[in-house]
């Protein structure tokens, strides 16, 4: 054979691929195409024994032709390739079509209660100021709840809690007071500066009282702790909660734990302080009560009330969340109401 009858049939070769590969659609189609042109039975496998029928001084040439086939093939073949790939990923594309302007959907996820919510928020502020926490039962004695809390039996006080009796000396807790009984008497005699958030109970029963509820009791004790101290925590902890521009103020009270003992009110959110029914006229909201701690309640719980002395603290977690998010009955917080408890979640 000639070189140049070579190159032609080359040529006439190439041209047929490139005509055929426009046809090719898929990947069957494909491997029939690399098959023809480039398999065992094609043309240009076909050419390469031919080498033998040229003269020796145009083999090399021959060799270039070949390859120069073999490239351009190839290419052809590539090109097809890539054809089909982008044609079968646009299909995909075409299908999974994603349209941005449709609402989203969004997962149902949890959110925190309002109650846990102020739990936490009061929590986070004394663990800013080095309390730690401290926890008791909420099946409590008699013992720990009233009298080493200075009420004893009769005492007229213990009817300003009315409390749940479950036995013989065993009551609910109706106030988280009776955990200062037990930290003292773990802390024997030494300093203390605690907080104890946990559920107490009570027999009441209207919009604003559950016969369930939250506090938060506070009790620091040491040689030095003042009553000064006390306000400043108390005012920081109400600005923290509800607000630096909320007014504070605080009243004389009653405790038979405390001496003396003081009523902390908040300006009224509805009215600002110039007195609406939320306020009853007042312009005050009460928050919390509080005092020094009693003589009697350092004695009956181990400590030496000549040398050290403290204060406490306790606060209703319902009422701060009712306060803080408008809620106007405090069973709203504990019937699992769906419907309620998702105005409060943060999308
Ligand atoms: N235990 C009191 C109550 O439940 C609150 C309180 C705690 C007052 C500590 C003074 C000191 O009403």
């Amino acid at each position: 054979m000639e070189i140049n009858e070579i190159r032609e049939l080359a040529q006439g070769e190439i041209q047929k691929a490139e005509e055929a590969s426009k046809g090719i659609q898929d990947a069957v189609a494909l491997n029939l195409f690399k098959s023809s042109y480039l398999g065992k039975k094609s043309v240009l496998s076909s050419l390469y024994p031919k080498l033998k029928e040229i003269p020796s001084e145009q083999k090399k040439e021959f060799g270039r032709v070949l390859s120069q086939m073999r490239e351009e093939l190839e290419k052809i073949l590539k090109s097809a390739q890539d054809r089909i790939e982008e044609e079968q990923l646009r299909l995909k594309m075409e299908k999974k079509k994603v349209d941005i302007t449709l609402p989203g959907y969004f997962e149902n996820v949890g959110s925190l209660h309002p109650y846990q919510a102020v739990v936490r928020d009061i929590t986070d502020f004394f663990l800013g100021l080095g309390f730690t926490i401290a926890d008791g039962p909420e099946v409590e004695t008699d013992e720990n709840n009233f009298e080493r809390m200075n009420i004893p039996k009769d005492h007229p006080a213990r009817d300003m809690q009315d409390s749940f009796s479950i036995g013989e000396g065993i009551v609910l807790r109706s106030h988280t007071s009776s955990v200062q009984a037990r930290v003292m008497e773990e802390s024997k005699g030494e300093m203390v500066k605690v907080i104890c958030p946990g559920k107490v109970y009570r027999r009441d029963n209207d919009a604003t009282h559950s016969h369930q509820f939250g506090q938060v009791e506070g009790l620091v004790i040491s040689p030095n702790a003042t009553f000064a101290n006390l306000l400043e925590i108390l005012t920081l902890l109400l600005r923290h909660l509800f607000g630096e521009k909320r007014e504070v103020r605080f009243r004389p009270s009653y405790f038979p734990f405390t001496e003396p003992s003081i009523e902390a009110d908040i300006s009224c959110f509805e009215c600002g302080g110039k007195g609406c029914s939320f306020c009853k006229n007042s312009g005050w909201i009460e928050i919390l009560g509080a005092g020094m701690v009693h003589p009697n309640v350092l004695r009956l719980n181990g400590y030496d009330d000549k040398k050290m002395q403290g204060f406490a603290f306790g606060l209703g977690i319902d009422r701060v969340a009712m306060l803080k998010y408008g809620i106007d009955d405090i069973k709203k917080l504990y019937e699992d109401d769906v419907d309620f408890l998702s105005q409060f979640r943060k999308e």
